[in-house]
């Protein structure tokens, strides 16, 4: 039997924790016309867990392109970056890319992983622990975009920003985002992948992967306020739709109700039309030049680029002047 299509997520299940900012998010969302999740909430243990999976899959070409442009520029990276910097990476998911970093900047003294999913950085920062026994680890549980309280060991900052998650931001946001961290990186820098713009059966083929893990990420938004917030979504009656804006050089995503249907969750009631949409996620690509000109708008210095041959995927060295 064939199971594309099919996508049975692994993993715990996330405990019945009420968290107000998810539930915040979706009476809010919901309430508005056109509806609307564009938020952080895609990531608990189960998320992230699928999130590893888009990684690994055959369409999704970002994660080992940028890997590949790590590990071929790893001894300059490690160059610019210096042996005294404390590395700060926002968002940082499974810790893989860093290692590449971190083989190459031996003498690297601390490093800061930042990420939302709390049970999962915690479970992720062991193992890293066991692999780097010198360095010193010192994870942050938490919202990058919000301020932070970061240890300080009063070391030069570099922040690392990999994944090409800036372009999950409007450009304003991504410019005000990137205003902020220049500040705190003052005297250091940002290393920081970016998506290109680039032929969009590619980028469609990205997002619409033929297992269907995708779809999953993106329905785990409506599966996580089942379980959390005792929301009653039938997650057959939606469906995952995600399509390339050549305008706004973004990939835009939507859960798109398939039929007329309410949904209850804790005393609200959502309303949905048949092909009416929730729009969830952007992506935004970029060019070489057209980054490089926001990052000078938020302070950096952008100086070093490098980019894979089929121009696929770029990765920046900004200075934080
Ligand atoms: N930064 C990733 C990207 O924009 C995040 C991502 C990949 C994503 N696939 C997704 C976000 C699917 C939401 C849904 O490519």
């Amino acid at each position: 039997m064939s199971t594309a299509g099919i996508y049975q997520p692994r993993g715990e299940i996330a405990p019945r924790v009420k968290d107000d900012g998810f539930r915040r998010c979706l009476i809010e969302g919901l309430s508005q016309s056109p509806k609307i999740l564009q938020c952080k909430y895609f990531y608990d243990a189960i998320g992230s867990d699928l999130f590893d999976r888009i990684c690994e899959l055959p369409e999704y070409y970002q994660t080992r392109t940028e890997l590949k442009i790590l590990r071929d520029h790893a001894n300059e990276i490690a160059t610019l970056i210096g042996d005294d910097a404390e590395l700060i990476e926002f968002g940082a998911g499974a810790l893989k890319k860093v290692r590449v970093i971190l083989d190459a900047a031996q003498r690297l003294p601390a490093y800061v992983p930042v990420d939302i999913s709390g049970d999962y950085l915690r479970a992720v920062t062991c193992a890293l622990e066991l692999d780097y026994p010198d360095l010193m680890i010192d994870p942050v549980v938490g919202d990058f975009t919000q301020p932070l309280k970061l240890p300080s060991i009063g070391a030069r900052r570099v922040g690392f920003f990999p994944g090409s998650t800036i372009g999950n931001f409007r450009r304003e946001a991504a410019v005000q985002l990137m205003t902020g961290w220049a500040e705190m990186l003052r005297g250091g820098g940002l290393l920081i992948g970016v998506d290109l713009v680039k032929d969009p059966a590619l980028l469609h083929a990205a997002y619409n992967d033929a297992a269907g893990v995708t779809a999953a990420f993106n329905k785990n938004l409506l599966a996580r306020a089942n379980r959390e917030l005792g929301a009653n979504f039938d997650l057959d009656a939606f469906a995952h739709y995600a399509c390339y804006n050549p305008i706004q050089q973004r990939i835009e995503m939507y859960l798109m109700s398939l039929e007329r249907q309410r949904v209850r969750m804790d005393g609200h009631t959502f309303a949905f039309e048949q092909g009416e949409a929730i729009y969830t996620e952007d992506s935004h690509k970029y060019t070489v030049r057209q980054f490089r000109q926001l990052a000078a708008e938020a302070g950096f210095t952008p100086r070093a680029v490098w980019v894979d041959e089929n121009s696929l995927f770029s990765v920046h060295w900004l200075e934080a002047p």
